[in-house]
């Protein structure tokens, strides 16, 4: 086993910033060592862009490659603060320059002969990233895919086979464990994005592997479409915060023609997915999808109506801090009188934080699993 690179010193010296900082939350984990140590002989003999980089949290994998001698790695992370998170870390440790940020497609893994990734939480993310190696990469590719052994499972194996003839798992080692697949098979092709009609809504879903449920509708949005017509009568700009798939935003401008319609999320699949999703329902004109952390390319005061379904899980533990950064959010893009929709499951106590962070909240909408609440701007 190669320790070269936390022998550098380098994998202490990142952080996480500006994603969350807590004590038991760390910018490198067992599986990013893992992953390096088991790529080491490949990232030394790589030769310069054959190295590419899939879901990297905060930089380990990407700038722990390069100082193991990969040149001009390619990366693609879908979180946009794991972007911002490898940014700082490159400059924090003198290595700006040294990867170029590309989207999940042929151009991230073209001719590579080394893929380093982190293992996605759906099957639907693997398969989208296995279609995109196996289909791109150089014969002699080797896929990399780690992740925490209670996250994986044999159906991980089973997606790896449909892009690579050869798979198999290492040892674990610190409760992680990495996937290896090698001989990419002939003729793979890419199914991203999925389509799924939904006549009783009159939507048609568009999903890239890694969007917040696939081309299904959460039951969760689906309470807050079903209160749609009850939203903000006279608003003219309503922003779908949080926005997955882009289900929240496609329904608001085929329901509301006056509306200009915003969409934003952290996550390039998501975005990727609402994009085609608002085409798919020949909306695109009325929709604009940014890319973005909590809305911060949206002005402050300059929005009618928020509708959003908040994120839920930070890791593994339920946490509310991933929502009540959208709830601020919703607090400072509103105009004053403009109005939050949210839904969120009953176990979750956020009506207080809607109450701080944006106005008066009442109760929309109940059932046994969900609350609608909606929040006026004071
Ligand atoms: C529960 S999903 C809801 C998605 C979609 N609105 C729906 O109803 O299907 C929450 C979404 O919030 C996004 N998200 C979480 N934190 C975010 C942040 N800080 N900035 C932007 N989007 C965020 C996630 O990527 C995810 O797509």
């Amino acid at each position: 086993m190669v320790t070269g690179v936390a022998d550098l010193g380098l994998l202490e010296q990142l952080r996480r910033e500006p994603d969350v900082e807590a004590p038991e939350l760390v910018a490198v984990d067992a599986t990013d060592r893992l992953l390096l140590d088991e790529a080491a002989g490949l990232l030394a003999a790589a030769g310069p862009g054959a190295v590419a980089v899939v879901d990297d949290s905060h930089g380990a994998l990407t700038l722990g490659a390069v100082a193991a001698g990969a040149r001009d790695v390619r990366v693609h992370q879908d979180l946009l603060v794991g972007e911002l998170a490898l940014a700082r870390n490159a400059e924090r440790t003198g290595l700006t320059g040294t990867y170029r940020s590309l989207p999940l497609g042929p151009g991230l893994a073209d001719g590579a002969r080394l893929v380093l990734a982190k293992a996605p939480k759906s099957l639907d993310a693997l398969r989208e990233l296995t279609e995109v190696v196996a289909s791109s990469a150089a014969p002699d590719v080797t896929l990399l895919v780690g992740g925490r052994v209670k996250h994986m499972t044999h159906a991980m194996n089973d997606v790896l086979r449909l892009g690579f003839s050869d798979v198999h798992a290492t040892l674990a080692r610190q409760k992680s464990r990495v996937l290896v697949a090698r001989g990419p098979r002939p003729g793979v092709a890419s199914s991203s994005p999925r389509r799924q009609a939904h006549p009783d809504l009159g939507l048609t879903v568009c999903a890239h592997g890694a969007a917040f449920a696939g081309t299904r509708v959460d039951a969760g949005t689906r309470a807050l479409l079903a209160v749609l017509p009850r939203m903000a009568p006279d608003a003219r700009t309503a922003l779908d915060l949080g926005c997955g798939t882009g289900v929240l935003a496609t329904a608001l401008a085929l329901a509301r023609p006056e509306l200009t319609v915003l969409a934003g999320d952290q996550s390039a699949a998501a975005v990727a997915s609402a994009v085609e999703t608002a085409a798919a329902n020949g909306v695109a004109e009325r929709v604009r999808v940014v890319r973005d952390d909590a809305a911060s390319s949206i002005p402050d005061a300059s929005v009618d109506l928020v509708v959003c379904n908040p994120p839920f899980h930070l890791g593994a533990a339920v946490v509310t801090g991933a929502a009540d950064r959208l709830f601020a959010a919703a607090g400072r893009v509103l105009r004053r009188g403009g109005e939050l929709w949210c839904v969120y499951n009953n176990r979750l106590p956020h009506r207080a934080a809607l109450r701080r962070l944006v106005g008066p909240t009442q109760v929309a909408a109940s059932d046994r699993h969900f609350t609608v609440t909606v929040s006026t701007r004071r």
